[in-house]
């Protein structure tokens, strides 16, 4: 097993509202090791985002860890106040996020941006800094950088901002780039470019990813593990492959249910019944349990525990426990069993 770079403990974050607490992050643990790619998947609010804002030490206002460690290169994150979180932020681990335009700087351009952002992690001087701005821009495959670095950002595709984003992110040489749905907003083809690209970059670089996405094609391109969020917890956690060749969760099967297949013709595709619990009216038990077609009484009353299933495959189920059978045998909870419910025909 390689080195662990990143511990994520028992992670609980949650918002504090006039009258009360909410919490949405309800205990994540997970691990990320040196040179490894994770992926994050789940639907929209399941916690994604924040799970990755709490490493970074960026939750918005009014928002907090309840409890848990981050455990970063050893430290623990969520003991080092705004100044050293900064300086980690800045030199060891790097966010690029979904929208490019917002990130950078309209009436800069580009090469000033870079440039800014390798002097602030190398001290170099300003004409070396132009050179090596140039330099990440090539490596990040921008053609002809040096007459690109006197473009604004509204004079470039959302592709090529999405690349001078990467290219800033990594002038510090981060141990770890989280990225937070970086492809979401490009078509297909930039897509595929911009995740090979990433891959690329990790191997000569030689760092971790943690990829945050909803997109599952996403997750079998560039990822070596990963997490299937639900409602602010891990349903499932495994090596990529074993994700796709034996899924375990009801949810990650839904999820995986929900792919287009090129090879069918799927006029109609199948959808989780139901929606994501208000983070105010959490079941006790199983947060999947009210959408589950396997679900008892038993899931909605208890939490399921985290079992391994497999060589490192990891499931919060009960069917997956000893004690499924007999709680098989009580009252079951969703009568429609087994089916999804289809969603109508998109028109064509
Ligand atoms: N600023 C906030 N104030 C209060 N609650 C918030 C705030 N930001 C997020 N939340 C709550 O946390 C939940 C998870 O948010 P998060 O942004 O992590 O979701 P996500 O999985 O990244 O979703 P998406 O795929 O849409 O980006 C939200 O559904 C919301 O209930
Ligand atoms: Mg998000």
């Amino acid at each position: 097993m390689r080195e662990k770079l990143l511990e994520v403990k028992e992670l609980k974050v949650g918002f504090q509202n006039k009258k009360n607490y909410t919490t949405i992050l309800n205990g994540v643990d997970f691990s990320v090791e040196k040179g490894e790619t994770l992926c994050i998947v789940g639907e929209s609010g399941c916690g994604k985002s924040l799970t990755s804002l709490s490493i970074m030490g960026l939750l918005p206002e009014k928002g907090n860890i309840g409890e848990g460690e981050i455990i970063f290169n050893g430290e623990d994150l969520t003991k080092k106040n705004q100044k050293q979180l900064s300086k980690i932020r800045g030199n060891e681990i790097s966010m690029i996020f979904q929208e490019p335009m917002t990130s950078l700087n309209p009436v800069h351009t580009i090469g000033r941006q870079v440039s800014e952002s390798v002097r602030l992690h190398r001290k170099l001087g300003k004409k070396e800094a132009e050179t090596k701005a140039i330099e990440m821009l090539r490596l990040v495959g921008i053609p002809s950088p040096e007459q690109r670095i006197h473009n604004y950002p509204h004079e470039l595709s959302g592709g090529m901002r999405q690349r001078v984003m990467i290219a800033m992110a990594l002038s510090c040489d981060p141990k770890l780039l989280i990225a937070d749905e970086p492809t979401t907003a490009l078509d297909v083809t930039i897509q595929a470019q911009i995740l090979e690209l990433m891959a690329s970059l990790k191997q000569e670089m030689d760092m971790s990813i943690v990829m945050i996405t909803h997109d599952l094609g996403v997750v079998s391109e560039i990822a070596d593990k990963v997490i299937v969020m639900y409602a602010g917890k891990i349903v499932e956690y495994s090596e990529m492959r074993s994700l796709f060749d034996k899924p375990l969760h009801p949810y990650t099967i839904g999820l995986l249910e929900s792919i287009p297949k090129l090879n069918e013709d799927q006029m109609e595709l199948p959808v989780i019944q139901g929606s994501v619990p208000d983070p105010n009216q959490m079941p006790q038990g199983c947060r999947f349990a009210t959408r589950c077609p396997f679900a008892r009484s038993t899931c909605l009353k208890d939490a399921p525990p985290s079992v391994e299933n497999g060589d490192n495959h990891y499931v919060s189920c009960w069917q997956y426990t000893d004690q499924w059978d007999s709680i098989a045998k009580e009252e079951k909870l969703n009568d429609d069993s087994g089916s999804y419910e289809l969603p109508a025909a998109t028109g064509s």
